[in-house]
């Protein structure tokens, strides 16, 4: 049958959209040996892996990466599922765990399906020996006014997890001043001198607001927060209680005033790094990075950590997570979402390796990459020969 080009293409996003895809269908089983950014890029079964906004927790030889369910059309922009959990022993192959943390059919919950349930995180909590996923959460109905932080709590990693609570963080606490932070960086409660200081001044009482984020485990086993707030103008990092499961009050503010969204963490070489995008909701916009020798900071500014063509809209991506790879020193994936508000479940995984120029950070577009990337690296062969 000889289809047209735009017949092809509706061909193409009904599979998709039935959670299938061609290549798929073809071949369900073929291993994957290289990472496609942008590509369809299935999982055991044939399915392109949906687990948009994600992340990934690495465990015993495993990784497991958690991420948005998404369905077909712009329906797809709400919760309809959950959180979607998949295992991989080498990054390129997954498998699908199914889904880890569900929606609730029961309207007064905080997580009643049809809410917004975005850029869900885990980590492990070594003590209390539960895994524990933090996400941003807006209420049914509610558009992104609530703009709440919810944690939920599993025994096993791939779930089921429980529900806890949502709420915005940090009632009643100004933020943490490390020595040396500038006055005119601090909140003057009374006069508050710019529009973020006034908005975080409101939210005072009641918690500040808390949507785009990430959590970051330090190797202490101190676990952070990390959240776009005071209506995503400024970026709140907060610390987690030993449990990981509530704040205790103590964040600081970073880059105020400069809109930053969908931050990712990452520590090398005893420094800290953060990427994060602009706030154009789901289109993309040049990424910027930020590095910092104490957790606290001060966060240095550092521009785009995107080189080459396509780097002012960060090859069509927004960041959410950087991916540490097990056993290589100084192998770090940066992994975005190449997102289709249209067609959620169309969304793209964008993994590419990030590149070390010294202390500095660089990303470049790769079409196809393999592991043996980082091999190549002068950067991370030296830091490979000194671990030796
Ligand atoms: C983006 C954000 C996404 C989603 C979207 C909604 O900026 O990073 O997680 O909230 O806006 O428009």
């Amino acid at each position: 049958m000889n289809l047209t080009r735009r017949k092809r293409s509706v061909l193409f996003s009904v599979f998709i959209s039935a959670g299938l895809t061609l290549g798929g269908m073809m071949n369900a089983h073929a291993q994957v040996s290289k990472f496609k950014p942008g590509a369809v890029w299935p999982d055991n079964n044939g399915v392109h892996i949906n687990a948009h906004g994600g992340g990934v927790l690495y465990q015993n030889g495993t990784y497991y990466w958690f991420g948005e369910h998404k369905i077909g059309g712009e329906a797809g922009n709400v919760a309809h599922v959950g959180v979607h959990a998949y295992s991989s022993k080498d990054l390129y192959n997954w498998k699908d765990e199914g889904i880890a943390l569900k929606v609730s059919d029961d309207k007064t919950s905080d997580i009643a399906k049809g809410c917004i349930l975005e850029r869900p995180k885990v980590v492990y909590n070594a003590r209390t020996k539960k895994y524990v996923m933090w996400f941003h959460l807006e209420l049914l109905g509610k558009g992104y006014d609530a703009a709440r932080t919810g944690v939920a709590v599993a025994d096993r990693v791939t779930g089921p997890f429980k529900f806890i609570r949502s709420y915005r963080p940090n009632p009643g606490h100004m933020p943490y001043y490390p020595a040396g932070t500038p006055v005119a960086e601090q909140i003057n409660a009374q006069h508050p001198a710019n529009k973020s200081d006034s908005i975080f001044m409101r939210d005072f009482p009641g918690g500040q607001m808390a949507r785009d984020m990430t959590v970051f485990v330090d190797d202490d086993a101190k676990a952070y927060h990390v959240f776009s707030s005071e209506e995503n103008n400024t970026l709140h990092l907060a610390e987690l209680s030993d449990d990981y499961t509530s704040h205790t009050g103590k964040f600081v503010r970073v880059y105020i005033g400069q809109s930053t969204e969908a931050p990712a963490i990452f520590k090398s070489n005893g420094k800290y790094y953060m990427i994060g995008s602009g706030c154009t909701g789901w289109a993309p916009n040049p990424a910027r990075w930020f590095t910092a020798t104490s957790i606290w900071g001060p966060w240095t500014y550092k521009g785009n950590p995107c080189v080459g063509s396509g780097a002012q809209k960060t090859f069509g991506g927004q960041s959410t997570h950087v991916l540490p790879v097990a056993g290589k020193k100084n192998a770090f994936i940066f992994m975005a979402d190449k997102w289709e508000p249209k067609n959620a479940i169309d969304g793209r995984h964008l993994w590419l390796p990030i590149v070390f120029k010294g202390d500095d950070i660089e990303i470049s577009w790769r079409d196809e990459w393999s592991l043996n990337y980082f091999d190549e690296q002068p950067d991370q062969k030296q830091a490979t020969q000194k671990t030796k």
